[in-house]
C-alpha cells in the first residue's frame, strides 16, 4: 500500500470512528464537544443570545448534573464502591435518580446527552427493564420512546396494559452506549447496584425482563434469552428477598425477526393471565 493510500485508509477509519460514536446524529439543540468531559464542554458553551423578552429555552430533559470534585489529595473510591455506596443511600425514587445523575464513576456519562431514569408507573406493581437507551431515548431522557418502544408499547396494550397506569420502565444501563453497541459486562456490573436498588423502591410485585442483557443480568445466568424466556423465574433483588421475573425477547429483536412475535405473544399471554389471576 503507498503512504498516501495509507493516510486515506487511517482517516476512512477515524472517520469510521466518529460514526460509530454517533457524531451524525443531532442529539441537542446546540452542539456539544464531545472530546473533552461533559462538564468542561458545557462550561465552556456560550451564552445563547436571547430575543428581547423572550424566557430562556427550557432543556428537552433535565441536564446531567456536574459530578462532584474530589478534594486535592483525596483518593476517589473505585466506582464500584461509590455506585454500591450511593445506590444504598438512596431512599426514595427521586433520591436514586439524584445519586445516578452524579455518579461519575462510567465514561458513558460523558457521552450521553441525558440520564435516562425510568418512564410510567412506579406502584403499578409491574417493573420492565430493558438494556440501554438508543438515540432516542438519550436525547429525550426517557426509555423506550424509540421505535422499539413504540413496538413495545403496541404489544403490551394489546394485553391492556400502558405506561399511564399499568407498568413502571426502566433500563439495565441509563446512559446510551455509543452508537447503540451491546453493554460491556463492565458497565453491566457497574450499574447493578442501581438497577436493584430501583426494584427494591419501586416494589414491584413482578419483573418483565427485556432481552438477554436484562434477562442474564438479572437472573444471573449464562444462558440466551431464547432458553431464559417464556416462564417464570426468580430475581434475588435484596438479601432474602426475591421477586417473580418473566424473561422476554427484546422489541429492538422482534423487529429484526419479527417471526419471534409468536413466542413473545406467548409471554404476553403468559404475563395476562399471570395478572388475571393475582
Ligand atoms: N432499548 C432498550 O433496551 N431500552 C430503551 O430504552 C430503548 C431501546
Amino acid at each position: 500500500m503507498t503512504a498516501e493510500a495509507e493516510t486515506q485508509a487511517a482517516l476512512l477509519a477515524a472517520l469510521r470512528l466518529q460514526l460509530d460514536w454517533g457524531a451524525d446524529e443531532a442529539l441537542a439543540l446546540a452542539p456539544l464537544n464531545r472530546t473533552l468531559p461533559r462538564a468542561v464542554a458545557r462550561a465552556m458553551e456560550p451564552a445563547p443570545a436571547a430575543e428581547p423578552g423572550a424566557r430562556p429555552a427550557q432543556p428537552l430533559a433535565q441536564p446531567l448534573a456536574r459530578p462532584a470534585l474530589v478534594a486535592r489529595g483525596a483518593v476517589a473510591p473505585p466506582a464500584a464502591t461509590r455506585a454500591a455506596e450511593l445506590a444504598a443511600g438512596a431512599h426514595t425514587l427521586a433520591e436514586l435518580q439524584a445519586a445516578m445523575a452524579s455518579f461519575d464513576g462510567s465514561t458513558l456519562r460523558e457521552t450521553a446527552t441525558n440520564l435516562v431514569f425510568a418512564d410510567g408507573t412506579p406502584d403499578a406493581g409491574l417493573m420492565l427493564i430493558g438494556e440501554a437507551p438508543g438515540a432516542d431515548e438519550d436525547r429525550l431522557g426517557r426509555p423506550f420512546v424509540g421505535v422499539s418502544g413504540q413496538l413495545l408499547d403496541r404489544m403490551l396494550a394489546s394485553i391492556g396494559l400502558a405506561r399511564e397506569t399499568g407498568f413502571y420502565i426502566t433500563n439495565i444501563l441509563p446512559f446510551r452506549p455509543p452508537g447503540n453497541r451491546t453493554p460491556t459486562d463492565a458497565e453491566i456490573g457497574l450499574f447493578l447496584p442501581f438497577v436493584l436498588r430501583h426494584i427494591a423502591l419501586a416494589k414491584p410485585r413482578r419483573l418483565v425482563l427485556l432481552g438477554g442483557v436484562s434477562a442474564k443480568a438479572l437472573l444471573r445466568a449464562k444462558d440466551g434469552i431464547t432458553r431464559l424466556r417464556g416462564r417464570w423465574r426468580e430475581v434475588m433483588v435484596e438479601e432474602e428477598s426475591t421477586l417473580p421475573a418473566l424473561a422476554t425477547l427484546h422489541p429492538a429483536y422482534l423487529l429484526r425477526n419479527p417471526a419471534a412475535k409468536r413466542d413473545a405473544w406467548a409471554d404476553l399471554l403468559l404475563l395476562r393471565r399471570t395478572l388475571d389471576g393475582e
